[in-house]
């Protein structure tokens, strides 16, 4: 038997929760099991044909090569063209904007760019759970700001400022939030520039789920904050708007130094992202749009089905979400903690959870369900809850 020693970084990491439900999931599937699966972060939908299209033309002309590893001309243009026309922000297409393997990666980097030993980052909590992982892989230290149900897991920036220290040197924000829905408008955007500066504290700002947003709500980019172009690694991507999850393309785009010492870390990694990939985010960019605000609606409207029926069921609640396809569900009725529920709910009704604790303390008593099944596959949720 060899004798294997890992290194302590790979210790430090846990195993996904999510791969966890999602593994013993696919097993009771293997067993003949029927199981619902609402742990999956990843729209149901098919990508859509034109970047479909797009992707086999690419492939036929060629294009399976190397590219610059910042990404191709052409969608480093289109990114820069969306986040101005969009979002309010210009970036230079040269200088500003690189393509990553995904928004996972991107936010990898970012981390790994500005991360020294024993620096905090401030994770709202509950927060999607890899960020956690990734500041500590990069030996940093994450802290905790938490929020309450009872409030929509509503930030507020007192609990923010509280916690600052000198070793503050970032906080992650996710606009709206996987797991809990939330949404943050501007003028709480404007607050948390504010202590951001004073503080001189860079914002990783996740705008990943920007395209979900609920109830005529508009998305504010952090990076359109007064001031905050300078201190934003503005993470965006193709895996849930256009759903691409399995395509691994996303992007960054932040001031010329920092990405011009933040590339050498794809440089030395990835080299680039696919780039048939690319050619697919290129018409995911420029084609046509209409598919976005008809998939908006679709969750929309599964998640009003959803705060309709679960209001029927006794015992039960959950934080409507203000956007994504993710909602909190509380538990307290079946289980003394998250993770017990989440095991009822597969061992029991074959019904996929993923536990609140894995996002955060602030998550406990509480599961993340997707909303990324039919409305007639919940009812058969309903019913399963219905008899706890
Ligand atoms: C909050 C959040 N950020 C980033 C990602 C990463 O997305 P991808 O790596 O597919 O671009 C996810 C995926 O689940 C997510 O939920």
């Amino acid at each position: 038997m060899a004798d294997i020693r890992y290194a302590d970084r790979l210790l430090i990491l846990k195993n996904s929760s999510s791969i966890a439900v999602a593994e013993k999931a696919a097993a009771l599937k293997k067993q003949g099991k029927e199981v619902i699966d609402l742990s999956w972060g990843e729209p149901d939908i098919k990508t859509p044909e034109n970047i479909v299209n797009a992707g086999i033309e690419a492939l036929k002309k060629g294009y399976t090569r190397y590219t610059n590893s910042r990404g191709i001309l052409e969608l480093r243009e289109a990114i820069a063209n969306k986040l101005k026309n969009e979002n309010g922000v210009s970036y230079d297409p040269n200088t500003e904007i690189f393509v990553t393997p995904g928004g996972k990666q991107a936010i990898l980097y970012a981390l790994l760019a500005f991360i020294n030993k024993g620096d905090e980052v401030l994770l709202i909590d509950p927060s999607w759970l890899s960020y956690e992982d990734m500041v500590n892989l990069c030996e940093g230290v994450a802290v905790p700001v938490p929020t309450k149900p009872e409030e929509n897991f509503k930030i507020h920036i007192s609990e923010i400022k509280k916690r600052i220290t000198p070793k503050t040197r970032a906080i992650i924000i996710n606009n709206p939030c996987n797991p809990t829905g939330m949404a943050i408008d501007r003028a709480e955007l404007e607050e948390l520039a504010k202590i951001a500066e004073e503080h001189n504290i860079f914002v990783i700002s996740d705008e990943i789920y920007e395209k979900i947003l609920f109830d005529g709500r508009s998305f504010t980019s952090m990076a359109a904050i007064n001031g905050m172009r300078e201190r934003t690694i503005l993470i965006n991507g193709f895996s849930k708007s256009y759903a691409m999850t399995g395509l691994r393309i996303a992007y960054i785009a932040a001031p010329k130094n920092i990405v011009s010492n933040m590339i050498k870390l794809q440089q030395h990694s990835a080299s680039s992202a696919a780039s048939v990939s690319q050619y697919m985010a290129l018409e995911a960019l420029t084609g046509p749009q209409d598919f976005l605000p008809k998939l908006n609606k679709l969750y929309e409207t599964r998640r009003d089905y959803f705060d309709v029926k679960i209001k029927t069921v006794p015992g039960f609640s959950w934080v409507r979400p203000q956007g994504t396809f993710y909602g909190m569900l509380n538990t307290s009725k079946f289980a003394k903690n998250s993770l017990e529920a989440s095991n009822i709910l597969l061992d029991r009704f074959c019904i996929a959870t993923v536990p609140g604790s894995a996002f955060g303390a602030s998550g406990e008593n509480h599961i993340r369900v997707c909303l990324i099944i039919e409305n007639n596959i919940m009812d058969k949720v309903f019913e399963c809850l219905r008899q706890l």
